[in-house]
């Protein structure tokens, strides 16, 4: 399990958390599931044992609820702050991907003109 840089991350308070701790509590755990995420499907891919293979990545996806789960429960500590950033992520990648996909129409007309290095060799 991650521990971040909190020494004292497995110990349990005298007193509630804040909001604050909370929310930085749920990020501990979001990472945990995603740590677990990955050492069951590596273990899966390890294998040859077909049982041992189902079961680990069917325990792999629980995992995948959970970070989902936390996902939004951290939406909901945050008021929606979380989910904005994360849609700014989404959004941020499927620019990226559309560019890749559809070059802009003066790169791909500047691709085609006649560059001093491409005279030289006619
Ligand atoms: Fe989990």
């Amino acid at each position: 399990m991650p521990d971040f840089f909190n020494p004292f991350s497995g110990t349990v308070p005298d007193r509630k958390l804040t909001r604050e701790e909370l929310i930085r509590a749920i990020r501990l755990d979001i990472a945990g599931e995603l740590e677990a995420i990955h050492g069951y499907m590596a273990h899966a891919d390890a294998t040859d044992n077909a049982l041992a293979k189902a079961v680990l990545t069917d325990i792999a996806n629980e995992e995948r609820v959970h970070f989902g789960e936390l996902i939004r429960l951290l939406g909901i500590l945050t008021n929606g702050e979380e989910d904005g950033y994360l849609k700014q992520g989404t959004l941020e990648v499927d620019t990226q991907a559309a560019q890749l996909a559809s070059p802009a129409p003066e790169a791909a007309a500047a691709k085609d003109e006649p560059t001093i290095g491409s005279l030289k060799g006619a």
